[in-house]
């Protein structure tokens, strides 16, 4: 594997070989000296053309954790604001030597097209674009999934049998996507839960189960809550009535959370509108993983970097 696009690809052995990977990563990470020369003298660009916070900070500790030189190229302040296109772009980048390029995009599919269009000779990860996917964010999710359930165990095991139920903005959300096909993949057994608005149309081809009510799903005991943020900017009409009402219908509020079991994760990618798909104190509950998703992440970030830049391991 040259690049990495998408989860749907994945085999179940490439996938488990990544998050063994990364548990070596975060031995590293428990070090006082938190570095590993592997990626000496290795060029990664960050491309990111809509704004984060997590992602785009995760991959550039990452790739520095791993000795590798790290250019934060953002759209805002580049040639990019003056139109510039991704084909340009993409030249650009080949020409100062670039050796991975970690791309956020707006456009579904601006990935792939880097990867394919031969503008670039370089490994190219997708750090979510659009509503399709989200590979890194499905994996460091998979892999504190597999912590919590395993501890330090864990390595080579799958997620057989576990039982995942995906709330909310399933629509707008490549958390999902990515999701659902890595959990797939790893033996999870994977239920939606959201308004009928924001379930996509062609979730009858995916391997999910899905229904609009909470409660429910919630009274089915599932290991894992991920809660999904509305996506408002991605809005472009109204979903549900109002704030109040969405909440009240597809919200983790407190009343929900003393419903489940005191093992039961509840995680979220993050960023969080407190109060709206989520409480404060199920944000910060001791169900929660939301933190231990962000610390995963680097973790995630510097397995999936080595296997594609290192050349000494094959994915
Ligand atoms: C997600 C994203 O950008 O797709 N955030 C993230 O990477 N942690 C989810 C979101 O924005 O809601």
């Amino acid at each position: 594997m040259r690049h990495l696009l998408s989860t749907r690809d994945l085999s179940r052995d490439e996938a488990i070989q990544i998050l063994d990977v990364a548990e070596d990563m975060a031995d590293v990470a428990n070090r006082e000296v938190k570095k590993l020369p592997t990626l000496r003298g290795k060029t990664v660009i960050n491309l990111f053309f809509e704004d984060s916070t997590r992602t785009r900070t995760s991959f550039e500790l990452a790739a520095k954790r791993l000795s590798a030189d790290l250019v934060n190229f953002s759209a805002k302040g580049s040639s990019v604001s003056k139109g510039e296109s991704l084909k340009d772009t993409a030249q650009t980048l080949a020409a100062v030597g670039a050796d991975a390029v970690v791309i956020r995009h707006a456009s579904s599919g601006a990935p792939q097209t880097l990867a394919t269009s031969g503008w670039i000779d370089a490994a190219v990860l997708n750090a979510g674009d659009g509503t399709h996917e989200h590979p890194t964010q499905a994996l460091l999710d998979a892999f504190t999934m597999r912590r919590r359930l395993h501890g330090a165990a864990s390595r080579g095991k799958s997620l057989d049998g576990l039982t995942v139920t995906i709330v909310g903005d399933i629509l707008h959300s490549r958390v999902a996507r990515s999701n659902v096909w890595l959990l797939d993949t790893l033996g999870a057994t994977v239920r939606l839960v959201a308004p009928a608005t924001l379930l996509p149309a062609d979730i009858s081809t995916w391997p999910v189960t899905a229904g609009f009510d909470l409660d429910d799903a919630v009274d089915a005991d599932p290991d894992v809550v991920m809660m999904l943020r509305i996506q408002a900017e991605r809005m472009h009409a109204a979903f549900f009535p109002n704030a109040r009402e969405y909440s009240r219908q597809w919200g983790l509020g407190d009343e929900r959370l003393a419903r489940l079991r005191p093992d039961t994760m509840v995680m979220h990618p993050g960023p969080m509108n407190r109060g709206l798909e989520i409480s404060a104190n199920a944000a910060d509950s001791s169900r929660s993983t939301v933190l231990e998703q962000v610390a995963n992440g680097v973790s995630v970030r510097m397995a999936v970097l080595y296997l594609l830049l290192s050349g000494s391991a094959e994915l």
